[in-house]
């Protein structure tokens, strides 16, 4: 039996497979508001079988966007763009769920296609970006950020907050907090991103300070009964990995303890001189261990897109659910086709009736 094809449960939400599409920006809205794309986009994935969606990074604010044409969620305009998205989701049998962030120092890019480097603030579509320091990433996105004052902290908190609130008044059914990938919240975390003095920089417990701080703002809008998830870099293949990691797996414990209900395990991206050891699904032990250390059901992406690979790494208790992303780019029907793969009995019926009936035929 497989045990990819398996509901999986956390609070009243119930999926019908550990299959996940992960957050996978769009880059195609105008002032942040999405559009047609998305609603085929997402719904297309829905409908191809997979238990959970989770609909792009979205800025909690306007200088927290990647690029120009990132999704947004700081006007009520923005918010109900996204009805038809959580309509269609949901319609195909999916769980609706939305990853909301601030892309801090990595923010005023231009599309990966288009370069992926930082757009100067002189520019007309450029703006200042904003950090725990005023360090660059380096490499392709020099820009100096301006280092957070106190009151932008508890600002860009009162935006998570208030992104959350908007995702759950347009129907989305479970939340994730990006703390992941070199932006905002995982810079604060990151010594190579935060040389503050003060109570949210140094030692491990103060450059986690802002990461639990915007959890439990959060976790008080956002009800009790729906999924809080955060995505978050426990390691970042600098050379420091074990300090980083036990550091991680401490802060994942106190995320715990704050509300936060699965983690979806991932990489820091704090440098560009991190030395990443690609290969299909290395992030699966560094999840098990979190999720061994840390007592949490976690996911993790990062080439887990062959259904066997995706079986196993559930079979052998790495992951409670698998992300699955550039395949899903691929084939929107990836979990049907994992479903005939894997020999699940009526594989078809991983798609909607009016699909499912006609393909067990043939
Ligand atoms: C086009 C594209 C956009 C992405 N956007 C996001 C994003 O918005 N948030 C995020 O956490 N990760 C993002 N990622 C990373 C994916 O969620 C995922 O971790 C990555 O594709 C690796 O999984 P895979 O090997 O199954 O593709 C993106 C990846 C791609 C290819």
């Amino acid at each position: 039996m497989s045990a990819l094809f398996q509901p999986f449960s956390l609070k009243d939400i119930t999926l019908r497979n550990r299959i996940a599409v992960p957050p996978m920006c769009q880059y195609s809205a105008t002032d942040g508001v999405i559009n047609d794309w998305h609603v085929a986009n997402y719904t297309g994935q829905a409908r191809g079988g997979a238990g959970l969606v989770i609909v792009e990074a979205t800025a909690v604010a306007p200088e927290g966007r990647i690029t120009p044409a990132c999704a947004g969620l700081w006007t009520d305009a923005q918010a109900e763009a996204f009805i038809p998205v959580v309509r269609g989701i949901k319609a195909h049998g999916a769980v609706p769920g939305i990853q909301i962030a601030h892309a801090g120092r990595k923010a005023s890019a231009n599309r990966p296609w288009e370069g992926d480097d930082h757009i100067p603030n002189d520019a007309a579509n450029g703006w200042q970006t904003i950090a725990p320091s005023a360090i660059p990433f380096g490499a392709h996105l020099p820009k100096v950020p301006e280092a957070m004052t106190l009151q932008d902290i508890e600002r860009v908190k009162a935006d998570f907050v208030a992104a959350a609130r908007r995702a759950l008044a347009v129907g989305f059914e479970w939340l994730e907090l990006h703390f992941a990938h070199g932006y905002l919240a995982q810079s604060f975390f990151s010594p190579h991103a935060n040389q503050r003095t003060d109570a949210y920089g140094g030692n491990a417990d103060n450059r986690g300070r802002f990461l639990r701080e915007t959890l439990a703002a959060v976790r008080e809008v956002w009800p009790e009964h729906l999924p809080l998830t955060i995505r978050f870099g426990v390691i970042e293949f600098d050379g420091n990995d074990e300090q980083t990691m036990s550091d991680a797996i401490d802060l994942t414990r106190q995320f715990k303890a704050g509300g936060m209900d699965m983690m979806s395990v991932s990489i820091g991206f704090n440098t560009p001189t991190a030395k990443i050891p690609w290969a299909p699904a290395f992030m699966g032990p560094i999840a098990k261990r979190v999720r061994d250390e840390a007592g949490v059901p976690v996911s993790s992406a990062w080439g887990f897109g062959e259904p066997h690979i995706a079986e196993k790494a559930v079979q052998d208790g790495q992951l409670d659910l698998v992300m699955v992303g550039k395949a899903h780019l691929a084939n929107p029907h990836w979990a049907y086709h994992a479903a005939r793969e894997l020999k699940v009995e009526r594989p078809s019926w991983v798609m909607p009736a009016p699909y499912a009936h006609w393909l067990e035929r043939y």
